[in-house]
């Protein structure tokens, strides 16, 4: 088995006494889309912001493509890939210019043709002089993803990227990280749908109460779990689907 790309270890997170992820460790491999999976408020984002170096652990250790995040932030961040929110572009700038502005950013030089074979990818050619505000939710999702990926990361991290997309522009996406994933990439995601991670996660951890309690690949864990007596509780249509051993492992009650 080759190095995880990403390889989380024993990761602590507290706001102040409270502790959102307690002991949580991961691998992510290349050439696989990983998805945190787990309902709101089970530290999904808490997770991914330790990765992405945006807050700091208590304790527990995160490596990109071999470097320490705490030790070589740099080298770190120089691996990995993270999705904005498109309300963090510049809203003066046509869809091109905004591209080029984050190449120059990473360091990447992108002549005008590039740019064009980007959007061309994301079939967004007709975006280039476009204001990102003209641009649908879905539409704004890939110039997002194209960007935070401009200088080609081992690692994609995306927080809930298909939340508020219609099935249209999710398909796309998910084809996106498909794309990433069979070039080797390495994509974790974070969801709460069981949709989602069974249609495009080759494996997942299902988080809750910041602690990571299953992970597998979607149908193992079907497997594993389909005679629970608590998945078997609440069961819907006879046949054990994945949301059934994730109500069964997590609990009915609604989260805030
Ligand atoms: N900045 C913060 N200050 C205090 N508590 C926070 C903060 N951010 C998140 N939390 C709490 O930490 C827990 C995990 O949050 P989060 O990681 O955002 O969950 P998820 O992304 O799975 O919905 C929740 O109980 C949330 O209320
Ligand atoms: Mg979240």
């Amino acid at each position: 088995m080759p190095d995880p790309i990403l390889e989380v270890k024993e990761l602590n997170v507290s706001y102040g006494a409270f502790q959102a992820v307690k002991d949580v460790s991961f691998g992510v491999y290349g050439g696989e889309i990983f998805g945190l999976l787990g309902p709101n408020g089970a530290g999904k984002t808490s997770t991914l912001s330790a990765v992405e170096g945006l807050l700091h652990p208590v304790s527990g250790t995160v490596t990109v493509a071999g470097f320490d995040t705490r030790e070589k932030p740099l080298h770190a961040r120089a691996n990995m890939g993270v999705q904005l929110q498109a309300t963090s572009f510049q809203p003066e700038l046509t869809i091109a210019e905004i591209i080029r502005l984050f190449a120059s950013i990473y360091g990447v030089d992108l002549q005008d043709d590039a740019v064009k074979r980007k959007l061309a990818e994301i079939s967004l050619e007709e975006a280039a002089g476009k204001k990102i505000s003209q641009l649908s939710g879905g539409q704004q999702q890939r110039v997002s993803l194209v960007i935070s990926t401009i200088h080609d990361p081992q690692l994609v991290l995306l927080d809930e990227p298909t939340t508020g997309l219609d099935p249209q522009s999710r398909r796309q996406l998910w084809e996106r990280m498909e794309h990433f994933r069979n070039n080797g990439h390495a994509v974790l995601l974070t969801t709460h749908s069981m949709e989602e991670a069974e249609a495009v996660c080759d494996r997942i951890a299902i988080i809750d109460h910041g602690r990571i309690i299953a992970i597998d690949t979607p149908e193992a864990l079907i497997e594993k779990h389909r005679h629970d007596p608590e998945v078997l509780k609440v069961v819907r249509k006879g046949k054990v689907t994945l949301e059934d051993v994730f109500i069964g492992l997590t609990g009915t009650a609604v989260r805030p």
